[in-house]
């Protein structure tokens, strides 16, 4: 009944008196996130911006921390040690949130093997899609070792834009920023990236920018660092 609250607990105990502040306290101030606080053009950052524009340098950079990443896959993957450990956490939080696998499609790739993966595609499809679906060798961000191509598993629509409509691309769309990954090559965003929609391409950024970029509502890192968009090589 209002008003009526029955007095539970023991009886209460007068409380000192206390003096009411005089002068309030300053707000308390975010510290403002720091966009240079890693490079933007070393292969080996992990903020480094790979694009048409952007080349590595040096066009056949390698990573020095590659492992063996310990998921399931179609082809044996390698990350970064950094960019393996967070694809673990995501696979495992994926499957304890729903039940469902993933798997990997494609990750590490040596300029060696952009070169066959963009001469096969040009030999299939065709120069002028090939250069909206595959980077040409040096400035694709699977060179260096923070980038993966994620599947359902057992597959459906493994590297097909109906992949985003899966409970998988669903999940990792919404999901994959916690673990410091950035879904790279969103529909919407084709004339600053130069891509077709990939919505199984994640780039490791780590968790920091991953976070501030999904706080800010930024999609893309051109975006997020005031870099010219890429729609095409120079
Ligand atoms: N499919 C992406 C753009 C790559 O080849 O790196
Ligand atoms: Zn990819």
């Amino acid at each position: 009944m209002p008003g009526t609250e029955p007095s539970i607990g023991p009886p209460s105990t007068p409380t000192p008196a206390r003096a009411a502040p005089t002068v309030s306290p300053d707000p308390v101030e975010m510290p403002l996130f720091d966009r240079a606080a890693r490079s933007l053009d070393d292969p080996s950052s992990l903020w480094v911006v790979v694009d048409k524009t952007r080349p590595l340098n040096p066009i056949d950079y390698a990573p020095t921390d590659l492992v063996d990443v310990p998921v399931p896959h179609v082809w044996s993957p390698q990350l970064r040690r950094e960019a393996s450990e967070a694809t673990v956490a995501l696979f495992a939080a994926f499957t304890a949130e729903t039940g469902l696998a993933l798997q990997s499609q494609s990750s590490y790739r040596s300029h060696d093997t952009q070169v066959d993966v963009y001469n096969r595609d040009v030999a299939d499809n065709g120069q002028a899609f090939a250069d909206t679906s595959t980077a040409r060798p040096g400035t694709s961000e699977h060179q260096t070792g923070l980038a993966i191509d994620i599947s359902a598993l057992p597959g459906n629509c493994s590297l097909d834009a109906c992949f985003g409509g899966t409970p998988q691309g669903q999940w990792l769309a919404g999901n994959a920023w916690r673990f410091g990954f950035l879904l790279r090559y969103p529909a919407d965003k084709v004339a600053i990236t130069g891509y077709g929609y990939e919505p199984w391409h994640f780039r490791y950024i780590g968790p920091e920018l991953a976070t501030e970029m999904h706080d800010t509502g930024t999609a893309t890192l051109e975006e997020f660092f005031g870099l010219p968009a890429a729609p095409g090589y120079n």
